[in-house]
């Protein structure tokens, strides 16, 4: 590991955690090196384990945390994590987050960094009792930790947290008439794929999203809504299980994204209707779908394997207010229908404010047939349960 190494995973660090950036997109656009998978590794391990790290920062600093330069900090919670959780050699890792320290910040701040780190290589301190300390450990705020325990119980929401603490594998889904390589069928997913490297070809998807599209159970010849489409991963997926025959059409509120996701879809081939609207007063005829997806604005906690931040990002009122809108939005979808149509909601979460309970007033019904377990009147999907992002789905017909 080379102190510039260390030090670009610290400065992404901070974009991620001060500015608020994605780590997956910044991380994707390194290469393939082999310095850029430390740092990869640095950032995303940094992230998944930050309130313990911080812990123990403070339990050997003479400063308190906010108080520290923050380049400085952020070398000693990448430093931190390679000491603590990681598995190289501790002298390396001191020296050469000493010398990054130094080149960024001079030789009392290295001084500075030298002591904390040096104390860190005497272990981990001891974690606070009861429900603070397991958070801290899981890398979330208890307000999470106590959420999941209240709808899954302590042990399956530490399962949960667990799981979702290790990297997701690369996963995607072949389009008709692709060569999925040496792929691995993802069992009960139709269309799901583990890959081990990238290939041309290839819809890089989580194996929970491409259930949603199963879920579905969309045929050739429907008309049918994608009312919050962008990026248009999901909409390319009805596009392909319709064999192109039929009427699709997508929506989104977000005018960029949309614009996007219509291009991205036009160089697969696919040149379909996109509206800017908002889902909650769809734009659309009533009565005349078959199928209304719903992949609705959601928290995301089911996706941090591979946004690792968004534990950090969440606050206690969050999941509420979006069930609230996803509520809205299930009823706004419901009038689309024909007689016998279906809305598919999915959310890429597992908080009960915006699973379960969202679609317990409505006429709803788990999908047969995946990987996961029911949930209500849905089914889940989750790292602890199938290995992928955790995602929520369930169908919706227009009676109550
Ligand atoms: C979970 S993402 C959809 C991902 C997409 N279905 C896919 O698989 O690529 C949710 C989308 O909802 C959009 N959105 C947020 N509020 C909305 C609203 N009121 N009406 C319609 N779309 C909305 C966001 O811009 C975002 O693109």
């Amino acid at each position: 590991m080379t102190p510039s190494a260390r030090l670009q995973a610290a400065k992404l660090l901070g974009r991620v955690i001060r500015e608020g950036a994605f780590s997956n997109v910044l991380l994707n656009q390194l290469g393939s090196d082999q310095d850029a998978r430390l740092v990869r590794r640095l950032v995303y391990g940094t992230l998944r384990h930050l309130p313990e790290i911080d812990h123990n920062l403070a339990e050997v600093s003479s400063r308190v945390l906010d108080e520290i330069d923050d380049a400085v900090l952020d070398l000693l919670r990448v430093g931190g994590y390679e000491l603590l959780m990681g598995d190289g050699a501790p002298h390396a890792a001191v020296n050469e987050a000493v010398a990054a320290t130094r080149s960024v910040a001079g030789q009392g701040a290295a001084g500075f960094a030298n002591a904390i780190l040096r104390k860190l290589t005497r272990g981990r301190a001891p974690l606070p009792t009861g429900v603070e300390g397991e958070a801290l450990q899981l890398g979330v705020a208890p307000w999470i930790l106590e959420s999941l325990t209240g709808a899954w119980g302590s042990e399956e929401a530490r399962e949960f947290l667990q799981a979702s603490q290790q990297p997701a594998p690369l996963n995607a889904r072949v389009r008709p008439g692709t060569d999925p390589g040496g792929g691995e069928a993802v069992a009960g997913i139709p269309d799901a794929y583990r890959v081990a490297e990238p290939a041309p070809g290839l819809e890089y998807m989580d194996p929970s999203s491409v259930a949603v599209g199963i879920a579905a159970g969309v045929l050739p010849g429907m008309v049918v809504a994608d009312l919050a489409a962008a990026p248009g991963g999901k909409t390319l997926h009805l596009f392909d299980r319709m064999q192109g025959e039929g009427t699709l059409v997508a929506l989104d509120y977000h005018e960029r994204r949309a614009r996007n996701a219509r291009k991205r879809l036009r160089v697969a081939g696919v040149d379909i209707p996109w509206l800017i609207a908002d889902a909650r007063r769809p734009p659309l005829a009533l009565a005349a779908f078959d199928r209304v997806l719903l992949d609705a604005p959601c928290t995301g906690l089911g996706t941090l394997r591979r946004r690792p931040e968004i534990r950090h990002r969440l606050r206690p009122d969050q999941p509420g207010q979006a069930g609230e809108r996803q509520r809205q939005m299930i009823s706004a979808a419901l009038p689309l229908l024909k007689p016998d149509g279906l809305v598919v909601y999915s959310v890429c979460t597992v908080f009960s404010e915006e699973t379960t309970q969202v679609v317990e007033g409505f006429a709803a019904r788990p999908p047969d047939g995946l990987p996961g377990r029911s949930e209500g009147k849905g089914w889940l999907l989750a790292p602890h349960l199938t290995r992928t992002d955790g995602m929520f789905i369930s169908l919706i017909g227009p009676g109550r």
